[in-house]
């Protein structure tokens, strides 16, 4: 067994009995907004063992089984806030497979059961899970860490009219007919993190991209989808050239409904995405860039404790960047870590210092608490500099070599510096000097030999919003402005500053549209200039992005910025309690701590 970091964020005591192997038979019912059903659990137990530990939360547990449907003993823990229940199974000896039969909470946090009028199409529910960082355990009793890796099958029942997705490969895309609805069967045979597996149920199609991409979505958006991603099979074909094979075998995207909280999410062959991302213009898909770099950091090499979160995150945002660069070239990368930086310097300058340490301490917190743009941004920054100071070809080989050596292992920030040191410094002390990796990794704040990216273009929008906020009507940029990208408005607008007059904003909206734009990232930075200055005309389309998208990285800013005014407080209220039950709990349980 890999000698693992223990996580505080599980019951489970892995030395003693591990879960390597689940296989899921579930039913799920949308009027009860259950699954229920059986999860057996294959277990790698130590000499002597006497019992397993599994993480629970909000489950039902009707029995617990040997495969030869005789009772074991088990009792559930006291709920902790953060982790949930222990459920501990006494084994008696040569048991090797847990049978436990279970059913969800409808309020199970993992699991969001739409409405049909939530959906694009209308007419049919559809329901999801969202498992990162701790919620599996919602929806599956397993042993929910990062650090204890598990194939998995997966047999579900769903009604007749809806199709069943999972994270693995699919063994009937058609389902079968059997008795109250279609069963899906699903297989991954590579080793993961609990918190990949996933599920989606719906009125769901697929249109292939190539060999081996495409796109899944509801019917109505299927076509945007695939003109929108268009370029999949080339960037999944740009990773390999950069990190080597591709070993998962099928890369699917999933367009969720609108109320999917995130903007991505990495689940093994197939990427979860908000709808948000479909622009028109391709203008967002750097999110895809970081879904996909995902399939070599975080499921292939997988932080091991959430405290290595970063090691799962500033290795994939570096990733992204270098595929965007391949695909799109240099200055549409710059400009993209231009942006990043200048949000994590918005962040910096708010964090208290303990949550800027790369290594975060999580002792007594949700894993959620450590989710800032410091594990992407200050993370991406440190693998940008080690780049830069060894230089891109052994920098690159380095890379490779590294997903080769932990394949399918979850490690620890000191595994990965002690790599560092061992593969790509080899002793030299005065390459150690200049790099200071313990205090990039330990200490608070973005040490002073971080790269500073620079973008010629955005340099030059950037004298463009000085010379606007110095006095200068709209109309004289209209000409420099027309041939902007998404990344050079969200530039612009982002560098505005907070005092402009009412007049000048009206003036910029007449002129360019702004509350009229579909792309969501424009339509975002517009809106959170639209609150600062309460510029009216805005606002009917700040209520309808509010209660048309539930995305937590748009949601969160706007109603702080809402809270923020003496007029806001009452109409974020007043959205809000519209808006509340068409939002996931995760970003309902962000928008109660502000709005409350
Ligand atoms: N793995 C994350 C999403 C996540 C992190 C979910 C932690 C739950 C807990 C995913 O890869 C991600 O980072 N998504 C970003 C987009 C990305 C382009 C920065 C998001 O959803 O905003
Ligand atoms: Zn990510």
């Amino acid at each position: 067994m890999p000698n693992v970091e223990h996580d505080i964020h599980s019951f489970a005591r892995p030395d003693v009995a591990r879960v390597t192997h689940v296989a899921l038979d579930l039913t799920a019912d949308f009027a009860a907004k259950t699954l229920s059903g059986r999860a057996t659990l294959r277990l790698q137990r130590a000499p002597g063992s006497t019992d397993v530990v599994l993480d629970t939360r909000d489950l039902t547990i009707e029995r617990v089984t040997d495969t030869k449907d005789q009772p074991l003993t088990f009792a559930l823990g006291e709920p902790d806030p953060v982790r949930g229940r222990a459920l501990a199974v006494q084994l008696p000896a040569g048991i090797a497979d847990v049978v436990v039969t279970y059913r969800t909470s409808p309020t199970a946090e993992a699991l969001q059961w739409l409405a049909p009028a939530q959906t694009a199409g209308g007419r049919h529910p559809y329901l999801f899970s969202q498992g990162q960082a701790i919620l599996t355990r919602t929806w599956i009793p397993t042993q929910d860490s990062p650090g204890i890796r598990q194939t998995y099958t997966a047999r579900v029942v769903v009604p007749r009219e809806l199709r069943a997705v999972m994270s693995a490969e699919h063994l009937t895309p058609d389902g079968t007919d059997v008795a109250g609805g279609k069963a899906f069967e699903f297989r991954l045979t590579q080793a993961v993190p609990p918190y990949l597996i996933a599920l989606a149920v719906g009125d769901i199609a697929f249109q292939s991209l190539g060999p081996r991409t495409g796109v899944f979505a509801e019917p109505s958006v299927l076509s945007a989808a695939a003109k929108e991603f268009g370029e999949l099979e080339q960037m999944v074909t740009s990773a390999e050239a950069l990190l080597g094979p591709y070993r998962w075998g099928r890369y699917d995207l999933l367009v969720l409904p609108p109320s999917f909280p995130f903007g991505g999410m990495e689940n093994p062959r197939l990427t979860f995405a908000t709808p948000t991302i479909i622009a028109g213009d391709r203008s967002l898909v750097s999110l895809v860039a970081h879904e996909l770099a995902h399939s070599w950091s975080g499921n292939l090499v997988t932080n091991a404790t959430w405290s290595d979160f970063w090691l799962n995150e500033g290795v994939t945002t570096y990733v992204e960047n270098r595929i965007m660069e391949a695909i799109y070239g240099a200055e549409r990368a710059a400009m993209l870590d231009v942006l990043e930086r200048q949000t994590l310097q918005g962040e910096l300058s708010t964090l208290p210092a303990a949550d800027t340490v790369l290594h975060i301490d999580l002792a007594g917190r949700n894993p959620d608490d450590g989710m800032t743009q410091v594990p992407y941004a200050k993370g991406s920054a440190l693998l940008r500099l080690m780049e830069q100071t060894v230089g891109r070809e052994r920098f690159d080989a380095y890379l490779r070599s590294y997903f080769d050596r932990y394949a399918f292992q979850s490690i620890t920030s000191a595994v990965f510096l002690g790599d560092v040191d061992e593969q790509l410094l080899k002793g030299d002390a005065a390459l150690a000097a200049t790099l200071r990796l313990e205090e990039w990794v330990y200490k608070p704040g973005l040490p002073d030999n971080a790269p500073v990216p620079r973008s010629e273009a955005l340099s030059t929008v950037e004298r463009q919003a000085e010379a606007f906020a110095g006095g200068s009507r709209a109309a004289t940029l209209a000409s420099a402005s027309a041939a902007w990208s998404t990344q050079e408005w969200l530039h612009f607008l982002g560098k505005l500053p907070p005092t402009l007059s009412v007049a000048q904003v009206a003036d910029l909206d007449k002129t360019f549209g702004l509350t009229a734009r579909g792309n969501s990232e424009v339509l975002f930075a517009w809106l959170r200039i639209a609150i600062t200055h309460h510029y009216r005309p805005a606002m009917p389309a700040l209520e309808r992005f509010l209660t048309s998208q539930g995305r937590r990285k748009f949601l969160r800013p706007l109603y702080e910025d809402l809270m923020a005014t003496d007029w806001g407080k009452a109409e974020a209220r007043r959205i809000y309690a519209t808006a509340r039950p068409l939002y996931h709990a995760v970003s309902a349980g962000t928008i109660d701590t502000i709005v409350k």
